[in-house]
């Protein structure tokens, strides 16, 4: 590990050097001769009460998804002065804006007055800032409050005391975080730690946006367990990822909390038998970035990378996920436009139609195996290292450091 990451420039992009994923490559070319992938020490069981628990799902949401750093939106969503987006996040209505200072800030998007929510669902660009749709009460793009209406008969209302409750916000290598808890600070720095070199050299931050679509899914952790393994490729994706990936050939590499998944994909096969000076880590390795605990950025090396942030809905049962695709450079012509809209639409597609439906299914059989243990194998890898983080933030434990 290194402070800075030196600039690997197959395919143009800069991500990692290429002493560091061609070791990667190596790895995956053992995995595919030896039929092999990267494996914990031994299985993990988990009680299945303990995805059914309302009450542990209750800490989870209070305890960790309303006190980390959760990745919310990508920059590039919010790249001029004034563009806002409200969303919807774990229970907490959100609003994030783009100051005239070019810092973006989140505050709680609820009119101050009687708890209206102040910005509708969406995207949009503002210079003046918002006014509340039931009485009229307006507020800068800082949140501010600059307008009373009918103040000499309302009383008098202190600007300070009522303006939009602000929440700590962080940019970091393209994305935005937010604290979901106000007054509770973060340290973005130390929570990525030696992750965010390798999501500096993705330079998501100087990526165009090209769209966001939103999936609703099942329960959280049903769906965090299916973003984290490649074992699933051959039976559940025949006709969608399994076609360009290996099914159960991956390495895995923790940064803390969070984890590279590299999968094999099936250029491989002809690259392996070329001598090793002319492999390409570029296009034979499907690298997959998971920020805990719902952010997973794929394709980082290429034209076209696809960000998904999945985090819990209002209960057990529901999950919301914002599915980003992000262009390294403005499509110019209609093709680059249809191009990118293949990507998104078959990345959205497959999630929609395999893995969330599958999840739903596993979500709905869950009850009937209430008394049982769940078990994930050691080629589960990074869903083991999900489960033992979440563990460890519940107890109160350091996720950070040697494990
Ligand atoms: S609730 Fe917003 S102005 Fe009254
Ligand atoms: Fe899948």
């Amino acid at each position: 590990m290194t402070d800075t990451v030196p600039q690997y420039l197959a395919g143009g992009h800069a991500a990692m050097s290429r002493d560091e994923a061609m070791s990667i490559l190596d790895r995956l070319v053992a995995h595919l001769r030896n039929g092999t992938t990267d494996m914990a020490a031994g299985q993990m069981e988990i009680p299945i009460s303990s995805y059914l628990d309302r009450g542990q799902w209750d800490r989870e949401i209070t305890e960790v998804f309303h006190r980390i750093p959760l990745p919310v939106c990508t920059s590039a969503e919010l790249a001029g002065v004034g563009d806002f987006k409200a969303l919807r996040v774990v229970g907490k209505e959100i609003l994030l804006v783009r100051g005239r200072d070019g810092y973006m800030r989140a505050m709680i998007n609820v009119c101050r007055h009687r708890s209206m929510k102040l910005v509708p669902g969406g995207c949009g660009s503002t210079r003046r800032g918002f006014v509340c749709s039931y009485h009229a009460w307006s507020y800068d793009t800082e949140g501010k409050l600059t307008g009373v209406p009918g103040e000499d008969t309302f009383g008098p209302v202190d600007r300070d005391d009522h303006s939009l409750v602000r929440l700590a916000c962080e940019e970091r290598a393209g994305i935005v975080y937010v604290c979901l808890t106000p007054g509770l600070a973060m340290d973005i720095d130390a929570w990525l730690g030696p992750v965010l070199p390798y999501l500096e050299a993705l330079e998501l931050d100087k990526c165009t946006h090209f769209t966001t679509k939103e999936l609703a899914g099942p329960n959280w952790k049903v769906t965090l367990d299916g973003y984290l393994e490649g074992y699933h490729f051959g039976a559940l994706h025949p006709n969608t990822v399994a076609l360009t990936n290996h099914s159960n050939r991956m390495t895995n590499d923790r940064f803390g909390p969070h984890v590279r998944n590299v999968f094999a994909l099936k250029t491989l096969d002809a690259m392996m038998e070329r001598p090793r000076e002319e492999w390409d880590p570029a296009v034979a390795m499907g690298l997959v970035y998971w920020i805990f605990p719902g952010m997973s950025i794929a394709g980082g090396w290429r034209e076209r990378t696809v960000i998904s942030i999945m985090l819990p809905g209002d209960s057990w049962g529901e999950s919301m996920t914002w599915q980003t695709t992000l262009l390294r450079t403005p499509p110019q012509t209609p093709e680059e436009i249809s191009e990118a809209e293949k990507t998104a639409e078959w990345f959205f597609a497959a999630f929609r139609d395999e893995d969330y439906t599958a999840q739903t299914d596993v979500q709905n059989g869950l009850a009937s195996l209430a008394d049982r243990n769940m078990i994930i194998g050691r080629n589960e890898i990074a869903v083991q290292h999900a489960h033992e983080t979440l563990r460890r933030l519940l107890a109160g434990e350091p996720v950070h450091g040697d494990r």
